[in-house]
């Protein structure tokens, strides 16, 4: 999705923009440009496709300033073109825009009655003219933009300089994440503090509502719109610069995949001893979770696929309903918010519009009727505006995930789901003793078991050789390995483009079977578990109308390779852990076929990593 970065310093900023530029390419985008104040003027380049075309058009120009703005764009309004790519310009204003502007319709008519020519088919354009004609009758750029911001509706994050103002950097933040960092003697801007790490580890967070007035040497922030100046505290992170480097691998997301282990490890190491749940892990939360009669989990995509297997697991290991639901669809249909309820959103980011839409609505609700619920971030990103804004939050320590399909981040997530229940469970006395422990030293052998799973990658990519010319496929599995078929689906056709689907085995026989032929790759998912005869029988099913598989199975499942029918072993693991050493395979056999056809692994098209915008 589009990127920020924006900054003030004594020295040529130009090429710490392209840098921040770069490392946010991973979020995905169509086009990216940039904007220099020098000697009064603005000097900007654009350019359609990676940021290299901008960084090689950038040093032709000799681009050079002290402050400036830059952008990478993922068109929402008017297609990839330099025009429509940001930085736009009006008079001696340039702005760069996240977000969607729901009433530029409007604001535009009436910007054209005034005279104002639009040159891009943008939402975004409009805030450029709307701040040029605001200068005209207040004092500062500041002013100019405090006036404005209230008439924009919808969710944006902005970035603003002016030829004449040299000394100033505006930034507002409205439903759009946006972090100020603090260097010596200079000041930056980005959408995501990746931009930044190279530069300074000093981060202001702004919040919703704030707008940021930044001088070389000074932050002013000012909340409600501006109207009233508030202190943000400076946070000084540890994430190393290393971390946004894909080292010996070819693809971030086979890093990824590969770090996996200790991803987990980190994960579960803050909340385990030896053989039981530390004292005080999630001890902020033990009245809430004594409060609580159900679960209601609230995410998109990969992380949805999470919610679902701890739905199963909330329900068969500690008895407590569980419903979980597409974030996009909770926020819309007026969900009847239900009392003494723990609403559980999961993201990688923690900033997914959707999914923190539903959030605060489900708070606002909850508020107006005077119900007690809790609400809890499951996130990745600890200073993400999820988990911020919740009661409590258990994070996913997977470190910076950059693929934009997400790998690590959801076996960490389940990890953390599973923590999350054996507290709940021993709060409310819910589990034994027996299982609890069972359970604890299962989720500390995981790492090992990736580890053992992660040897079969050659078997797996030979496998993926006979996916490369398919059009469609076929995931099944049963009970908590059901969302993992779907996980596997998204996975393949993510990163590959093949047409590709998830069922609950048991539904085959009521539809997807008549799409199985002799072209009809299906991939099973069967570790050792209660289900494993019923899903041999689905395996017979496919086989009977010529249907080739690829069976993932536990090595005591007693399936053996035959024609048409490609069997590689997985480690035996706890069937309460399956659905995590299971994503490990659909995982890597996804990578392999995206890589043997050719795509862009780490950036499939029109993908974005953080989904910021509806
Ligand atoms: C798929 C994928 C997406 C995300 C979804 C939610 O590989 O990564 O489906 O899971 O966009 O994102 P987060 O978890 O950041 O809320």
């Amino acid at each position: 999705m589009c990127g920020i970065v924006g900054g003030i310093a004594e020295r040529n900023i130009s090429d710490i923009l392209i840098e921040g530029l770069k490392r946010l390419e991973y979020r995905g985008y169509d086009s990216a440009g940039l904007a220099l104040i020098n000697n009064k003027n603005i000097l900007r380049e654009r350019r359609v496709g990676k940021v290299i075309n901008l960084e090689e058009a950038a040093k032709e120009q000799h681009l050079n300033g002290h402050i400036g703005i830059a952008h990478t764009r993922w068109a929402t309004h008017g297609k990839p073109t330099e025009t429509n790519a940001h930085p736009h310009i009006s008079g001696k204003v340039a702005v760069v825009h996240n977000g969607i502007i729901e009433n530029y319709v409007e604001i535009k008519s009436e910007l054209e009655q005034l005279g104002y020519i639009f040159v891009s088919q943008t939402d975004s354009e409009v805030v450029a003219h709307l701040i040029a004609e605001a200068m005209k009758t207040h004092p500062t750029l500041f002013n100019a933009v405090q006036s404005i911001v209230p008439r924009l509706k919808g969710a944006f994050a902005l970035g603003i300089v002016h030829a004449d103002h040299p000394e100033d950097l505006i930034a507002v933040r409205e439903g759009s994440p946006l972090v100020i960092g603090v260097g010596i003697g200079e000041h930056f801007i980005s959408s995501d503090q990746l931009a930044l790490l190279p530069i300074t580890n000093r981060f202001i967070y702004l919040e919703e509502g704030d707008i940021a007035h930044l001088t070389r040497t000074s932050v002013e922030i000012f909340k409600n719109h501006g109207k009233e100046r508030i202190e943000r505290p400076t946070k000084e992170l540890d994430a190393t610069v290393s971390h946004a480097s894909k080292g010996e691998y070819k693809h971030f997301m086979l890093k990824e995949i590969y770090e996996q282990p200790e991803a987990i490890q980190q994960t579960i190491a803050q909340a385990l001893n030896d053989n039981a749940l530390r004292d005080d892990f999630l001890s902020d939360a033990v009245t809430s979770f004594q409060n609580i009669d159900q679960i209601q989990i609230i995410a998109c995509g990969t992380s949805y696929h999470a919610g679902m297997i701890a739905k199963y697991w909330a329900e068969q290991l500690i008895d407590l309903p569980c419903q979980v639901e597409i974030a996009s669809e909770f926020r819309y249909r007026s969900p009847v918010i239900i009392d003494r309820t723990l609403y559980v959103c999961i993201s990688q980011s923690g900033e997914t519009a959707d999914t923190l839409a539903a959030l605060r609505d489900t708070q606002k609700r909850a508020k107006d009727k005077g119900l007690n619920i809790s609400t809890m971030a499951i996130c990745n990103v600890p200073t993400s505006s999820m988990v911020r804004e919740t009661d409590h939050h258990l994070l996913t320590l997977a470190g910076p995930e950059i693929g934009v399909a997400s790998t690590k981040a959801f076996t960490t997530q389940l990890s953390a789901l599973m923590l999350l229940l054996l507290k709940i469970g021993q709060v409310k006395k819910r589990l034994a003793e027996s299982q609890l422990t069972e359970i604890v030293a299962s989720l500390w052998h995981c790492p090992k078991v990736i580890l053992d799973t992660l040897q079969h990658n050659a078997e797996i990519l030979r496998l993926s050789e006979l996916f490369v010319e398919k059009q469609h496929c076929l995931f099944l599995g049963r009970g908590t390995n059901y969302p993992i078929a779907l996980e596997g689906a998204l996975k393949l056709k993510e990163i590959s483009y093949i047409h590709a689907e998830g069922y609950a085995a048991g539904e085959l026989k009521h539809g997807p079977l008549a799409l199985v032929d002799n072209e009809m790759p299906v991939v099973i998912l069967a570790p050792k578990d209660d289900m494993l005869d019923k899903l041999k029988s689905n395996m017979e099913e496919v086989q009977a109308r010529g249907g080739e598989l690829f069976v993932f199975a536990d090595e005591h499942s007693g399936i053996a390779n035959k024609e048409r029918q490609h069997v590689v072993d997985i480690p035996t693991v706890n069937p309460w852990l399956a659905p995590i050493i299971y994503s490990i395979p659909v995982q890597l056999l996804s990578y392999h076929v995206a890589v043997l056809r050719g795509t862009d692994v780490d950036q499939p098209r029109n993908l974005a990593k953080s989904v910021t915008v509806e």
